[in-house]
């Protein structure tokens, strides 16, 4: 660990059946050993409270324990995380576990962050057992009062819903047809919430015993399960897990992406990227390795892009059990391999980077990005299956990664002041608030952009009357009478003011210009001649509105036209090369990521030394294959 500039580890995150062996029975020699050890050679530990799979015992004495699929299956230990999130049974082990744990390391020396749990919601968000629809039934008295609130809001009326008492409703386990669409919002809502009551749990345990460690768990980026907003606040600092795969060649870009929503998450404070792999996994259906430098080119990205730390799974490749074939920082092989000297070298050259420490990034453009929306999007009996939110909002940041422009996310509720560009793309479900804090922001200067099926329901997935997208016609100008989405795999298309052809897919609609001016309009179907790309002036602002989903060259145009509009401009770099900035003190220090195989000659900002040790004398480099510089120059 030593030799690859280790100074942090995870431990124990799967021990609990090592911790307790037999109920209330808990064996620590083990663990204040490796503790000690790691402690001696000036490293320090990541202490997992190990919650996140309960030994077998656990379901042998409590089988209700186990989680229930929508279809009423139950699910067995001999996998991982077979526990019910709402079972007090669990709840209360976990929590037995946690106090134990933290008596026993609260003054050890090397404990220097707990890491709650692991991955919640990995591969059980929901479940659908009797405990839970209990549990699912208090968390709906608490957010309606009265069942006649919640028969308002889940729109009971239809299909003959009614209920009478609380007692009657259930998760939605598997029905005969489309479950009742609020129902199957609110289970959501609920699930992520049973999750979070878990690490609220674990929290205050630790946060009692423990009041100076700092805490984290760690997220898996655009993960549809869990509402991260409501749980980044709840942490010290934000930690993720990615694994980025070798075969995809825009691997990259989701990476970025899901970098940038960490950094959001956290309001712009360092991260930590918890876990990558030093090479590849074992649970894709082909594992590809990465190729010499990407595990470094990928390292430094997450750095790029704010994280403070960068981690892996896992320290030694194990020798049996289900992950034996996923690559570790020590291979089967030993430390006379490629992976190990990759690892090595990093380690080496991270710790060089102290002065990146309290660096931040900064950014003009803001996504907007709400988990309710995503859950009420895509559940079932929709105009289209087609439209699906994380491709739809890939769409939007292909762009800006491409153009090099730096793009926080933010929430429904979050503040858009700092931003000159606001994009929403799909936003379905938006509350009357949202909608007017938006147009409010717009109204005062900012450039908006969204595409269809957006503001088309409030937070009880009821639909806004009168002419879609309700809260947003007069900041968009238009009004959509009538959805027309596109047969499977259907292309149109759309002509430009100045005659130019795109294709589309996906959608079009019926659109009426009140006020704004049409940018350019479908060419053909029901639709034909009617606007399909708008643009409303407002104020100081403008609101722009994609009545389909145009191909990837319009987006950029459009996107291109907005940032310009709003004075928002990306860093300039070759095709297949990244940019990206971190600022603090007298310094910014530019990134440069080079994710072709193949070297690329690339202007650099003036000034300055690539801290990474190339020199270059003029504003010309050479970034290698899988290259990264990192140059400081006088802050802009
Ligand atoms: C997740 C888990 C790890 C391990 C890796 C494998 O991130 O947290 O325990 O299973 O996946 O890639």
């Amino acid at each position: 660990m030593q030799e690859a500039g280790v100074n942090l580890v995870s431990l124990g995150v799967f021990s609990w059946a090592f911790l307790e062996p037999r109920p209330g029975q808990f064996e620590f020699s083990w663990l204040d050993h490796v503790m000690d050890l790691l402690h001696e050679h000036g490293v320090s530990v990541n202490l997992a409270t190990a919650t996140a799979s309960p030994p077998p015992w656990l379901a042998h004495y409590h089988p209700e324990t186990l989680p229930l699929t929508a279809e009423g299956v139950r699910l067995w230990p001999g996998g991982r995380q077979h526990y019910c999130p709402s079972s007090p049974v669990y709840r209360d082990h976990a929590v037995r576990l946690v106090r134990n744990l933290a008596e026993r390391y609260s003054d050890h020396p090397a404990l220097a962050m707990w890491h709650v749990n692991n991955e919640y919601g990995c591969h059980v968000s929901q479940c659908y057992c009797d405990v839970s629809a209990e549990a699912f039934r208090g968390w709906l008295r608490e957010r309606y009062g009265d069942v006649d609130a919640l028969n308002e809001a889940w729109g009971t009326a239809f299909w003959s819903q009614r209920y009478s008492d609380f007692a009657e409703i259930n998760p939605p386990r598997r029905a005969p047809t489309f479950p009742n669409p609020t129902q199957a919002l609110d289970f959501k809502r609920f699930s992520s919430d049973a999750l979070l009551e878990c690490f609220e749990l674990e929290r205050a345990i630790l946060r009692e015993l423990t009041p100076g460690v700092p805490l984290t768990t760690n997220f898996m980026g655009f993960f549809k399960p869990v509402d991260y907003w409501k749980w980044a606040r709840r942490e010290d600092i934000v930690s993720h897990d990615h694994y980025s795969d070798p075969d995809d060649p825009e691997a990259h870009v989701g990476a970025a992406m899901s970098y940038d929503l960490m950094r959001s998450l956290g309001g712009g404070q360092p991260w930590l990227l918890m876990e990558q792999s030093p090479g590849h996994v074992n649970w894709r259906e082909r594992n590809l390795v990465k190729p010499p430098n990407q595990m470094r080119l990928w390292s430094y990205q997450a750095v790029a892009r704010g994280a403070d730390g960068v981690m892996f799974f896992q320290w030694r490749a194990s020798k049996a059990g289900a992950e034996k074939f996923h690559a570790g920082m020590i291979p089967h092989g030993g430390t006379e391999t490629r992976v190990w000297r990759e690892v090595a070298d990093l380690g080496r050259e991270l710790a060089g980077l102290g002065e990146l420490d309290g660096t931040r990034s900064s950014a003009d453009v803001a996504i907007l990005f709400d988990w309710n929306s995503w859950w009420a999007l895509e559940t079932s009996s929709k105009p289209s299956v087609d439209v699906r939110q994380l491709e739809q909002l890939l769409s939007y940041y292909h762009v800006l990664f491409q153009a090099n422009v730096p793009v926080d996310f933010v929430s429904a509720d979050g503040d858009l002041s700092p931003y000159r560009v606001v994009l929403a793309p799909n936003l379905y479900l938006a509350s009357k608030e949202t909608a007017r804090r938006v147009a409010d922001h717009v109204a005062s200067g900012a450039k908006f952009v969204t595409s269809f099926f957006s503001a088309i329901v409030d937070e009880n997935d009821h639909v806004y009357l009168g002419g879609y997208p309700g809260p947003w016609r007069d900041l968009l100008g238009i009004v959509v009478e009538e959805f027309v989405p596109f047969p499977e795999g259907h292309e149109g298309t759309i002509r430009a003011a100045l005659g130019k052809v795109w294709n589309c897919s996906i959608w079009s609609e019926v659109v009426a210009l009140r006020g704004a001016e049409a940018m350019a309009t479908f060419e053909g179907g029901i639709c034909k001649g009617l606007a399909a790309v708008t643009r409303n002036e407002v104020g100081a602002g403008a609101a722009y509105y994609l009545a389909t989903r145009p191909a990837q060259s319009f987006m950029a145009d459009l996107l291109g036209g907005v940032c310009r509009d709003g004075g928002v401009e990306g860093f300039s770099a070759p095709a297949g090369v990244e940019v990206a900035r971190r600022s603090g003190g007298e310094h910014d220090f530019t990134f440069y990521l080079n994710h072709r195989d193949v070297a690329v000659e690339v202007e650099r900002v003036p000034g300055g030394d690539d801290l990474l040790g190339a020199r270059t004398t003029s504003n010309k480099m050479r970034l290698g294959p899988f290259g990264v510089a990192v140059i400081r120059s006088e802050s802009a």
